[in-house]
């Protein structure tokens, strides 16, 4: 079989790695793919915006499943539109994106469902969302409606951070602002819930708890995640059973409402507090750096769970998993969130020595004329599968410190709140 995955991140390194151990692939393709998946996979540099040129390739050479890793294609409808051509391709439609494409949409269908989440209130400018501001109690959070690559959220403390918030997201800093979301703060302790849906059965796919905070000890900006570790030291049958019961559940009938169904991953990002779930955002993807932490635990083969996904036959397969603890730390251009320098040689990558617990994913790099580069924000995933997790962390520190990248940084606490305590 071939298979295709759109994304060029860690997330789909991940994924392609754990195609590759399939036994049914014959061979991968990857839509750009970085420096990591160029060793596994052919990769394909097209524009992604460009659906019919995608379409014509997978067609020609006739790739038997596309599964998408990012947001941006699933929110613009890449998905319906490969299913027009009758490609088998994974992942939820135009619609069901809205989850994570629009936060006002979920906001909404919380409220029609009752479903737990931070009171908020939608604001259509500047004047408006400064005057609930001037009334409300801090912190709060602002967001961005739209896509923002986990960026778009400020969490303010007082009335300037709030101003300037609100003035970044109206003057367009993530894209056209016609209205911005300002939550209550839930004070509690984050987690990252992750199930596969087939569009009529789902199945949990394990637990995360990523670092969305730039700095140690979580400060600073928000970022797109730079570490996590699985599975979540909260879970449990008891939390698991509110989760499905009072948040994905309802949601799926919302979605049923709209006339539609959810065929894909589905990152439920929850607050705890008090061992209540709290919804947060939903993504409709897996996440990233989650993911690099889950599938190296997945003991099932991903292809035959992907295309039991594609023909709603779900119900028919177990999923597996080891009863390892995995973490993943991830090294960033020095500079991100903000502005970083692209173009910057990673040297000492092949002095590292990996072995099956303990290995990289390639996120933000590619290979030009043998030598291996950093392009964007989030570089290199360092994953260790361990007993515990601070012997994973401590095993990925020695790692990275082979690595003596000059150009980048990473958090050494990643894991704090199980390891550190
Ligand atoms: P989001 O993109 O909505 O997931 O927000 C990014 C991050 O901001 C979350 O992972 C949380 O760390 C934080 N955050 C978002 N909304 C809230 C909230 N209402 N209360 C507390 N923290 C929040
Ligand atoms: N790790 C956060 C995300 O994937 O959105």
């Amino acid at each position: 079989m071939k298979v295709g995955i759109i994304g060029s991140g860690g997330r789909e390194h991940a994924i392609c790695e754990s195609l590759k151990k399939s036994s049914k692939i014959n061979e991968i393709f990857c839509f750009p793919g970085n420096a990591g998946t160029a060793h596994i996979a052919t990769n394909i540099n097209i524009n992604l915006q460009d659906f019919e040129i995608l379409k014509n390739f997978i067609i020609e050479k006739k790739i038997n499943l596309v599964v998408v890793g990012p947001e941006k294609p699933l929110v613009e409808g890449l998905v319906d539109y490969l299913k027009k051509y009758e490609i088998n391709v994974f992942g939820p439609n135009k619609i069901a994106s809205q989850l994570e494409g629009s936060k006002i949409f979920t906001k909404q269908l919380c409220k029609k469902f009752n479903i737990p989440t931070a009171e908020f209130g939608i604001f259509q400018n500047k004047e408006e969302a400064n005057k609930f501001i001037e009334k409300t109690n801090f912190p709060l959070v602002v967001k961005a409606d739209n896509l923002a690559s986990g960026k778009g959220v400020y969490i303010c403390e007082n009335l300037t951070e709030a101003y300037a918030a609100v003035e970044e997201i109206f003057k367009g800093k993530f894209g056209k602002a016609e209205n911005l979301l300002i939550e209550e703060y839930l004070k509690g302790e984050e987690m990252s819930f992750f199930t596969i849906h087939d569009g009529k059965k789902f199945k949990d796919f394990s637990t995360a708890q990523d670092h969305k905070r730039v700095l140690e000890g979580d400060k600073g900006k928000n970022t797109g995640g730079m570490g996590a570790y699985s599975p979540s030291r909260l879970i449990s049958d008891e939390l698991k059973k509110k989760i499905i019961d009072r948040i994905i559940k309802p949601t799926l009938e919302g979605l049923s409402e709209l006339g539609t169904e959810y065929q894909g991953f589905l990152y439920t990002g929850l607050m705890i507090v008090k061992n209540e779930p709290y919804l947060i955002e939903y993504n409709v993807r897996m996440g990233d750096p989650e993911c690099q932490t889950i599938l190296p635990k997945l003991k099932t083969d991903l292809f035959e769970i992907l295309n039991a996904c594609c023909n709603q036959k779900l119900n028919e397969i177990n999923i597996e998993w080891s009863k390892k603890k995995s973490l993943c730390i991830v090294v960033c251009s020095k500079g991100y969130p903000e502005t970083i320098q692209k173009n910057i040689e990673l040297k000492n990558l092949d002095k590292i020595k990996f072995d099956k617990n303990n290995f990289m994913f390639h996120a933000g790099t590619k290979k030009e004329n043998n030598k291996t580069y950093a392009i964007s924000g989030r570089v290199l995933n360092f994953i260790s599968l361990s007993d515990d997790f601070a012997t994973a962390r401590k095993n990925i520190i020695s790692n990275i410190s082979k690595l003596n990248w000059t150009g980048g940084f990473y958090r050494k606490d990643i894991g704090h709140k199980v390891i550190d305590k």
